[in-house]
Parts: C-alpha cells; structure tokens; sequence
C-alpha cells in the first residue's frame, strides 16, 4: 500500500468533453478517501510552474456538463526535458502532493510514466482524449461526444449537398487514427470514408467517387481522417481540381477541426467519465501506480502506462469493409 494523503490532479494535451467529470469524480472520490485534492492548472505547465488550486467539494460542482477542462491544458515543451520534470516533482513535494492523477491521452501518459521512473511518484492515468486511440480501454472520454457531433455536422452537411448535388470531402479529427472518421462516415452514410490506417490510393478514390457520382448524380460524402496520407480534405480537393474528369463536379470542402472538442459531454461520456476518475483514486489507493484504468468488455482494466503508449489500438477493420457495402 501507498501511503497516500494529498493527490494531485491535472489535464493535459488536447481537451476533450468530459474531462470536467472526471475531474469531479476525482475531487470527489479523494475527499471521500479523506485526502486532500489539488488541481494543476495548465497540465505540465502548470505543474512546473507550480500553478496549483486547492479542490473541494463545491469546487467541482455545476462543472459535469461543461464541455472543455476548468483546470485548463497545455501541450508543455518544457516537460519534454528532465531538468523540467526535476523541476515539477520539486513543486509536487514542496505542496506536499505525493500522488497524481493523469487526465489526457498518449502524450500525457509518457510524461506521467516519466515522472514515475525518474522520481518515484505515484501516477495515475484516466484516458481523455477524442481520438480514442489509446490501447487498454474501449473508449477514451469524449470520444462519443466528439463522434456525435460529427455525426450531426455531417447530417447538415448531407441537407445542403443534397440540395445542389454536390461533392462533400468532410475532414474529421484524428491525427494518427481512424476511430472517428470511420465511425462517423458509418454513421453520416458516406460514400467513402479514409483513415490513416489504411493505404489510400488516390486513383481509387477518384474511381469510387465518379462511380458514386455517375450512378445517382446526387450528394457524395467523403470522409476523411486529418492524418490520412493524402493530405486530409485540402489535399485531395487540390488533386480533384487538377483533374479534367472532375471538371464538371460541383465540389467543397468542410473541416469540422476543433468543433469536436467542444461542447456538453454525452451521458455516455460522462458516466465513463465518473467511473474512470474514481476508478484512478481507488486504484491509487489499492497501490497501483504508472497504470491507466480504462473499460475493456464493461469492465475496469489497469494497462501499464507504457504499453498505452506504446502498443497500437486496432481499428475494428469488419467496419471497415462494412462501408463498402453500405455506400
Ligand atoms: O489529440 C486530440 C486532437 O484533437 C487530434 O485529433 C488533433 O490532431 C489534435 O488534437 C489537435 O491539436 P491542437 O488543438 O493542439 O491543434
């Protein structure tokens, strides 16, 4: 056993719908364990800095349904290096923290992980992220939420492409994965969904799009991950527009980009949300440390940090081959 007294708790890397519920579950499970709860604003900024705000009860009430992080993140530089996490673990022990909880994604968890080797701190890991690309749990917090609100993007988008018989190459986050893009292409009805998972030729996309086209001369939806090797939308817009066959085609481009990191988490997200944070102070209690607690198969799963952010999270790839069926 750990002998825990004062945790502390940050968010850090890209935002994502709630992580404010994490962050009370975690509030809250602390005080409930009798420790004391400091928030780090900024993430590893904050941490260095020591930008530090004592949590109570109240502190994170009212923040359930907010979207973003009242902790506030940061994508720190100055953590990347080892005088910067010698210089947070200073400030961590000179507050009297001697645990911490993690909220974010892959980048997090290395500097968490670090911060456990170099100076022997307890560390705990939630998985926030959009991308959902962390191995060790179903779903990341705000995964869902970022998916509907593609989704509803893409049903508006489908209203006015409709209207004029348009081409629509619609860019969805996911900078290294495919989870959001193939999920809500599935979900929108596109013609075509791309994803950095896969090779994407571009003369097979220029064949299925005037395939699509041909056969019903109305909307086609393509949609695209940012980090497919085309370029994302931009890209293959600028390769459609160099080609006489698409001269005809009356095309755009969306980019929802950080309209998915917004807005009210979905209750899934939020039911997620509370289970991991107080999952992540149990856990800690118990004497797990440089863990993720995330939710495999409805149940709670501890993965070594370091296999979260080493290992690869599949796609699921029979969904995949579901569209080309569908579309
Ligand atoms: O990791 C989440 C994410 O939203 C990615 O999908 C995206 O590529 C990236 O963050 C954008 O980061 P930033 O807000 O720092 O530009």
């Amino acid at each position: 056993m750990q002998d825990i007294q004062h945790l502390g708790v940050y968010t850090s890397g890209g935002d994502a719908p709630g992580m404010n519920a994490c962050l009370r579950a975690v509030v809250r499970a602390g005080l409930d364990n009798d420790l004391e709860v400091t928030g780090i604003r900024r993430g590893y900024e904050g941490m260095i800095d020591g930008d530090l705000v004592e949590l109570d009860r109240r502190s994170v009430s009212n923040i359930m349904q907010s979207g973003g992080t009242v902790l506030k993140s940061a994508r720190s530089e100055k953590f990347r290096t080892e005088e910067g996490r010698a210089k947070a673990a200073e400030q961590l022990r000179k507050n009297g923290i001697d645990a911490l909880v993690a909220i974010g994604g892959d980048g997090t968890f290395r500097g968490a992980s670090k911060l456990h080797q170099e100076h022997e701190f307890p560390v705990i890991g939630a998985p926030g992220t959009i991308d959902n690309d962390l191995f060790g749990t179903d779903a990341t917090i705000g995964y869902d939420t970022a998916l509907n609100t593609a989704i509803e993007n893409i049903d508006r988008i489908r209203d006015t492409a409709d209207a004029h018989n348009r081409l629509f190459l619609v860019e969805v986050m996911g900078r290294d994965a495919g989870f959001i893009a193939l999920n809500c292409g599935i979900g929108g009805g596109a013609e075509l969904i791309l994803i950095p998972e896969t090779i994407t030729e571009m003369e097979m996309v220029k064949k299925r799009i005037l395939s699509h086209m041909s056969a019903q001369r109305r909307s086609t939806i393509v949609v695209v991950a940012e980090g497919d090797e085309l370029g994302g939308a931009r890209g293959i817009e600028q390769a459609l527009r160099d080609d006489s066959d698409f001269g005809d085609i009356d095309l755009r481009s969306t980019i929802l980009g950080h309209t998915q990191r917004g807005g009210a988490p979905s209750a899934s997200d939020r039911v997620l949300a509370s289970r991991l944070g107080v999952g992540c102070v149990e856990s800690l209690l118990d004497g797990h440390s440089d863990v993720m607690v995330g939710v495999v198969n409805g149940e709670t799963k501890l993965t070594p940090l370091r296999n979260v952010y080493n290992r690869r999270k599949s796609i699921d790839y029979d969904l995949l081959k579901l569209t080309q069926i569908l579309s």
